[in-house]
């Protein structure tokens, strides 16, 4: 039963609106219905309102049935064991041809990845990976730091630094790698990747995690397809459960308790009840695999250069500079050509907009994230709000 006296529409109305009659119950036709055609019944005697029911029974006549393409662009969630993993090239939702009028098979190079991410990604998560101010590092963090934390509580942790996580020290499988960057990446164009750009970008974030694949390490000509992402293990992939033996019924809990009483599997490394921290606290030597790949987080971003076919002297700099963001109202950022959001901007006035620009303001990094003279940025913005007028 829904109670929806807030969008109830009077039936009367429907109509007008476009909606198909049929949204109405036959039975209730001279009632009032709600949008989702619950129908409402009015006060009676006892009851303390009037109040809606829909008893499924609508016929909604919206939408329409979706087209096999829309399906196939929908439906490309890959499974821990392989489902779903393409082995042809495929684009929004239509098979890629090759040369030969045949399905191309999907797969991708590393240094193809890196060439994407610097066109597509870079803008947000930074160099190789790097991340930065809300949005996400793709690279460095180890296995071993995350198994420090759960070893070490933080009561007797001299070490403050928070484990990092990122999709190479903690994701468990590749495949949702895959699938994530697919369905919800790059920010504002989901699923406009085909398969064989996804499976580049895969090779090039595992490669920057300097993550291998059945031994081999993924070099620039490295070829990902699909025979070859099924034999990818993650570092993490064993890091969500312990190892420990349940298959007999009888045994299974024993040996629970038996790895987790051992100090040495979960705990501070030491059984102890009283007086545990003697003298001083040793500092615990992180174990770092992949000390190479700690790059620090970047307020520097290189950025994809266009061409600059500009009609306004700062055009090609913002879109070269802003327009990932500033293009489109998927991450909240006022849109170019938005007469009221930009309005709402500038009635702080001119010297605030700039400040908050070069300081940067929840999801606007500083300057936008690029290395430029605090009145360049200005001519920039100026462009930004003349263009919104
Ligand atoms: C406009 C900014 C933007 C762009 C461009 C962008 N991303 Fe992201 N990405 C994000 C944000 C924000 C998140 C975090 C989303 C969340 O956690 O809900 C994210 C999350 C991710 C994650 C998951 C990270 C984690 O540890 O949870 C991956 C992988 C990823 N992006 C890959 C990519 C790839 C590959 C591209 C380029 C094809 C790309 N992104 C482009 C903003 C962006
Ligand atoms: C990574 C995404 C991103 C990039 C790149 C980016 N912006 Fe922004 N920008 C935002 C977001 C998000 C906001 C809204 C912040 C808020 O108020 O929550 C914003 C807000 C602003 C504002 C309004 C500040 C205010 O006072 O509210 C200005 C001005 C601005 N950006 C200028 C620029 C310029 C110029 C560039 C390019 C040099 C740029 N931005 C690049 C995400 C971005």
């Amino acid at each position: 039963m829904y109670i929806l006296e807030n969008i109830k529409l009077k039936a009367a109305t429907l109509v007008g609106i476009s909606l198909s009659a049929s949204l109405m119950l036959t039975s209730a036709s001279a009632k009032e219905t709600a949008i989702d055609g619950g129908v409402k019944y009015d006060t009676k005697k006892g009851k303390y309102t009037s109040y809606y029911v829909n008893d499924q029974k609508v016929k909604y006549n919206h939408g329409r049935t979706p087209t096999e393409r829309e399906i196939r662009a929908w439906n490309i969630d890959v499974m821990p064991d392989g489902t779903g993993l393409p082995e042809f090239d495929m684009k929004h939702g239509e098979v890629v041809l090759g040369e030969d009028g045949k399905p191309k098979k999907a797969q991708g190079t590393v240094e193809q990845g890196g060439e994407l991410y610097d066109a597509q990604c870079v803008m947000c998560h930074g160099d190789f990976g790097a991340g930065g101010k809300g949005y996400p590092r793709l690279a460095g963090g180890t296995v071993s730091t995350l198994k420090n934390q759960l070893m070490n509580p933080a009561d007797e942790n001299p070490n403050p630094d928070a484990p990092i996580r990122t999709i190479g020290s903690y994701w468990p499988y590749a495949s949702t790698l895959f699938w994530y960057i697919q369905d919800a990446m790059p920010f504002p164009h989901p699923k406009s990747l085909s398969n064989s750009e996804t499976y580049a970008l895969v090779a090039y974030l595992l490669s920057i995690n300097s993550i291998k694949i059945d031994g081999e390490e993924l070099g620039d000509d490295y070829v990902l397809d699909r025979e070859k992402f099924l034999k990818i293990k993650m570092p993490n992939a064993k890091g969500f459960y312990p190892d420990v033996d349940t298959k007999n019924p009888h045994d299974g809990p024993k040996n629970i308790q038996k790895f987790m009483a051992n100090p040495k599997n979960y705990g501070k490394g030491t059984k102890c009840m009283k007086d545990c921290i003697k003298g001083k606290v040793p500092v615990l030597k992180i174990q770092n695999e992949l000390k190479d790949f700690q790059p620090a987080p970047s307020t520097k971003r290189d950025w994809f250069v266009p061409e600059n076919k500009a009609a306004h002297p700062m055009q090609g700099a913002y879109e070269e500079k802003c327009s990932a963001c500033h293009g489109n109202a998927a991450i909240g950022a006022p849109v170019v050509g938005d007469k009221d959001a930009w309005a709402k901007v500038t009635a702080k006035g001119l010297d605030g907009v700039y400040s908050n620009g070069i300081n940067g303001i929840n999801g606007m990094p500083p300057k936008g994230g690029v290395d430029m003279s605090d009145d360049d940025f200005k001519k920039i913005v100026d462009y930004m709000i003349e263009a919104s007028k």
